[in-house]
């Protein structure tokens, strides 16, 4: 920070409704500029408490507030520029896309759990274009979820930017899947199926590029090839078709649980030269900072590690009990049906529950059961408060639609504005069970991941 940074810090100890206690360091921070300017704001790091003391701080946040009020306001913001958190030195930590799961209540859950960037689950493009029920049902965010990437399976460069400029004034980023091995997804051509057509996956962000600007990024996830050299070949196509970042989940398709091949995740890192995500097979924050230091990749995906522990990211090596709380809050407030709050229960409850007890738990059939259960086993109950930023919000996408139709996508869209705020509205529909239009992953307990 050189010699011109003069700062006064102390600890602060932070109690909100939903999320309990938080500790953080606050450092009152004037900087003179070059030119004479000077700057006055604070620099704050969310930490436990033994970080706190050690002063061992990870990730600083730095805001400049007009007032104490703001300042409490942004505790829970961070920076929104995925560009920017990927050029960090410090590792970049992100939640996996993952059909069923990701979705806005697990987001909001982990983002309190030191993780940096999340994806949605995969949505099918074309039925996203289609029908007002998939858009309703399969894209839910609201205000504080960012920064936020949506992820598209798509087979062809008109669906891929028709539903990347839907979604565009409401998240960060779209990402297509190139890593989906599921069979339905091979015989209609997206997923692994695009790892073959590098010049149509191409021709694919390219034509988003040229419809949504920049900072909105464009990415692309893959899994890795049989024949390396052919991986290497479509990440440099991609880089040149000025893709954002990459994300690389290090299996080729019909590897499974396996190790990750890293040598060949450093063989594509060492051909180009813009940010990778690495993926696979971590199952805690030691895992993930040792993933990221031997690939030297800027981001650390986690998919099943960050199902059975929320709280990976913060260092948690079980899932801590104030997740299973937040849990219950947060899907409290963001409606969520009764299958996917208990199968997150039965994730993170995996390694918590004895097995008798966990068997019981995994057959409760209804919202009534698990309540009871959580009740008496961890004295917890849903805690309700005012809570009108985590309710989410109504996306609008009929200018667009309208849009899309007269100009027939001829056209480019100049400094379209990523502003979800002002869209910022309650919604209490989409409060039922979601009918699962998507093809069906596989059982719960059998999961084969993208
Ligand atoms: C339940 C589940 C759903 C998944 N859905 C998606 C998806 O929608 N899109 C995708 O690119 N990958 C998906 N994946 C794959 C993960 O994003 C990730 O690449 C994979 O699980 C490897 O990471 P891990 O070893 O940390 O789990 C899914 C994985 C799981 C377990």
């Amino acid at each position: 920070m050189g010699k011109n940074f003069e700062k006064k810090s102390w600890v602060l100890k932070h109690h909100h409704p939903v999320f309990g206690q938080i500790s953080f360091i606050s450092v009152r921070f004037k900087i003179c500029g070059d030119l004479g300017t000077k700057m006055f704001g604070w620099l704050w790091a969310e930490a436990d408490v033994s970080v706190v003391k050690s002063r061992e701080v990870t990730k600083w946040r730095c805001h400049k507030p007009s007032s104490i009020q703001q300042f409490r306001n942004t505790i829970f913001t961070m920076s929104t520029d995925i560009m920017e958190l990927l050029s960090s030195p410090q590792m970049t930590t992100v939640c996996a896309p993952m059909v069923r799961y990701s979705k806005l209540a697990f987001r909001t859950l982990v983002r309190q759990h030191n993780c940096d960037i999340c994806f949605t689950p995969m949505i099918l493009a074309d039925s996203f274009l289609q029908s007002a029920k998939a858009r309703n049902n399969e894209f839910t965010t609201n205000i504080q979820d960012e920064p936020l990437i949506t992820q598209f399976a798509a087979n062809n460069p008109d669906d891929l930017a028709n539903a990347a400029e839907l979604v565009a004034p409401y998240c960060n980023g779209v990402d297509l899947n190139c890593g989906c091995p599921q069979r339905w997804a091979i015989k209609d051509g997206y997923g692994v199926n695009l790892l073959d057509k590098p010049h149509l996956v191409r021709d694919m962000v390219i034509q988003v590029r040229n419809r949504i600007s920049n900072p909105f990024t464009v990415s692309v996830k893959i899994r890795l090839l049989n024949d390396i050299k052919k991986s290497v070949h479509l990440c440099q196509i991609l880089e040149r078709a000025g893709i954002s970042f990459l994300t690389i989940h290090a299996r080729t398709p019909t590897m499974q649980k396996e190790p990750i091949q890293l040598e060949n995740l450093n063989l594509i890192r060492d051909s180009i030269q813009i940010p990778i995500i690495a993926n696979g097979d971590v199952k805690s924050l030691d895992d993930a900072k040792l993933l990221a230091e031997q690939s030297k990749c800027q981001g650390v995906m986690v998919g099943n590690g960050i199902l059975t522990n929320p709280a990976l990211f913060s260092g948690a090596k079980t899932t801590p009990f104030i997740c299973i709380q937040q849990w219950l809050n947060i899907t409290d407030i963001i409606p969520t049906n009764f299958t996917t709050v208990h199968h997150h229960l039965v994730f993170m409850l995996e390694k918590i529950l004895p097995r008798k007890k966990r068997l019981l738990f995994n057959n409760l059939s209804n919202m009534e059961e698990v309540r009871l259960f959580v009740a008496s086993h961890y004295n917890m109950q849903p805690l309700s408060f005012p809570s009108s930023e985590l309710k989410p919000i109504i996306c609008d996408y009929s200018n667009i639609l309208q849009q899309n139709s007269e100009s027939h996508h001829s056209y480019h869209l100049k400094n379209y504005t990523i502003n979800k705020y002002k869209d910022c509205h309650n919604s209490d529909s989409n409060n039922k069970e979601t009918i699962n239009w998507q093809q069906p992953f596989a059982n719960l307990f059998d999961i084969t991941s993208c």
